[in-house]
């Protein structure tokens, strides 16, 4: 049995927020989520997150349990809280990890571990890094690890030391939970150190395997904005490795933002200045960007979207959206449909072949297929009070500049002539013009 303990009931001082910082988020998800995922990845069912009262509130977010540490008195405290509120399982394998480090991938988990041989009571991630830094150092005894100073206690030949304690464990529970016990908050910071488990191990003649990583983005745990901006550009260029890999193209991987659990059909196209957020669906050979926007958007196959805002849509195979459009509202957009230059669209329905090239606002409209809008068109759909639908039929032409002031029905194969108000129902058919429309003579 493997459980994990995470810890994250620190205050998060640096990040200067009114918000827990492992809420925080990068490529459209909380730090918090990023190590969870990575932990599931690496096969482990059970996880305890050590809150503060801000964060325990959110925490059933995550799918995950809490348990609040009222007072920040350390690591060693905070795994001794998390032990009390979980029933012994004295055989399991107790991984304990820290929420701030997004980067660590489930790779580092397994390898931790795996070290945790039986013939060892802890084993532990280590990572290179430039001097000087603030990690606590890891003093070796032989291959094994003899003891971990912190940095304010360190001696300046123990400052000298290189190699770093990243902050990723694994334990035999019941080592752990005999050896936080025995943990005393002698040193500079007062605090009940988890790093001192090492010296009651060792001492005791158990043994303490390090696993030396050769990525020193294993160890980089979000401090500050600053750091939370480089772990953002890492992430961003992680995922758009994976959706490349995946058969999509990205022509600047730099300035397009990408998050986890896209979909995104393979010899798509996404040129500079993308953003694409929540849970978006694209379909093969789809051309995005460049600067375009879409959250929550689904996409058929071969859609074409180039400088536009879609959020909240589905769009059908074939479709062209841009330059300068914006969809919105739930709208759905059917096959071949083109929508051009600043034409905004809100919770409407375009079915197969409804062309609104230029100049309009389609807002709570029903259109039928193959009908052209003209330029200029607008669905006058608010009357001060109560927003009101357009509902216009297939092969319609509505002239250029035509008002439709809802609620109205325009007819199969009706036309509306440019400058139209149209005010009142148009029959199938039927051609109106002026202000307000009129039926025109039939020819
Ligand atoms: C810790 C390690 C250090 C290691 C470094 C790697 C200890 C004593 N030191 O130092 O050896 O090199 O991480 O980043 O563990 N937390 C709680 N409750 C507390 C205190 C902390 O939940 O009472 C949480 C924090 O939210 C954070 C994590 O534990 O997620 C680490 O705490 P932090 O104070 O940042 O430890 P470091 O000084 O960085
Ligand atoms: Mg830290």
């Amino acid at each position: 049995m493997i459980r994990a303990i995470l810890l994250a009931a620190g205050k998060g001082t640096r990040m200067k927020s009114a918000h827990p910082k492992v809420l925080h988020e990068l490529c459209g998800r909380a730090m918090l989520w990023y190590v969870l995922q990575a932990l599931r990845r690496a096969g482990i069912g059970e996880i305890l997150v050590v809150t503060n009262s801000q964060l325990q509130e959110r925490i059933a977010e995550f799918g995950v349990a809490g348990v609040v540490q009222t007072e920040q008195r350390g690591t060693g405290d905070a795994v001794k809280i998390a032990l009390g509120a979980m029933p012994p399982h004295p055989s399991a394998c107790v991984v304990v990890a820290y929420a701030d480090m997004p980067l660590v991938d489930e790779d580092a988990y397994a390898a931790v571990m795996a070290a945790l041989d039986d013939s060892a009571a802890m084993s532990l991630l280590t990572v290179n890094l430039p001097l000087p830094s603030n990690f606590g150092r890891i003093v070796r005894g032989g291959d094994d690890v003899a003891r971990i100073v912190e940095a304010r206690d360190a001696s300046p030949s123990e400052l000298q030391i290189d190699e770093m304690n990243a902050g990723i464990y694994a334990f035999r529970e019941s080592e752990l939970r005999d050896a936080v016990t025995h943990l005393r908050a002698d040193n500079a910071q007062n605090e009940y150190y988890l790093t001192d488990v090492v010296r009651h191990f060792v001492t005791r003649g158990k043994r303490v395997r390090p696993v030396r990583s050769d990525s020193p983005l294993d160890a980089l745990g979000i401090n500050d904005r600053t750091e939370l901006a480089r772990a953002r550009r890492e992430m961003n260029a992680r995922l758009c490795d994976r959706y490349m890999r995946d058969g999509v193209t990205i022509v600047d991987p730099a300035t397009t933002y990408l998050e986890p659990e896209l979909s995104i059909g393979r010899d798509s196209i996404i040129y500079p200045n993308t953003v694409i957020s929540r849970l978006s669906e694209i379909g093969e050979a789809c051309t995005i960007g460049p600067n375009a926007r879409l959250s929550n958007a689904k996409l058929g196959n071969g859609v074409i979207v180039r400088e536009s805002v879609v959020t909240d849509a589905t769009i059908g195979a074939g479709t062209a959206i841009g330059p300068y459009a914006h969809l919105r509202g739930d709208s759905v957009l059917g096959d071949d449909v083109r929508v051009g230059n600043f034409v905004e669209i809100k919770k409407s329905e375009l079915a197969d072949g409804v062309k609104a090239a230029h100049l309009s606002y389609l807002g709570d409209a029903v259109i039928g297929s193959e009908t052209n809008v003209g330029a200029g068109t607008i669905t006058c759909n608010f009357d001060g009070r109560e927003k009101h639908a357009t509902i216009i039929g297939r092969d319609v032409s509505i002239g250029s500049n035509t008002s439709l002031v809802a609620p109205v029905v325009v007819g199969d194969g009706a036309l509306t002539g440019a400058g139209s108000v149209v005010t009142r129902d148009v029959a199938p058919g039927e051609r109106v013009a002026g202000n307000p429309a009129k039926p025109l003579p039939k020819n």
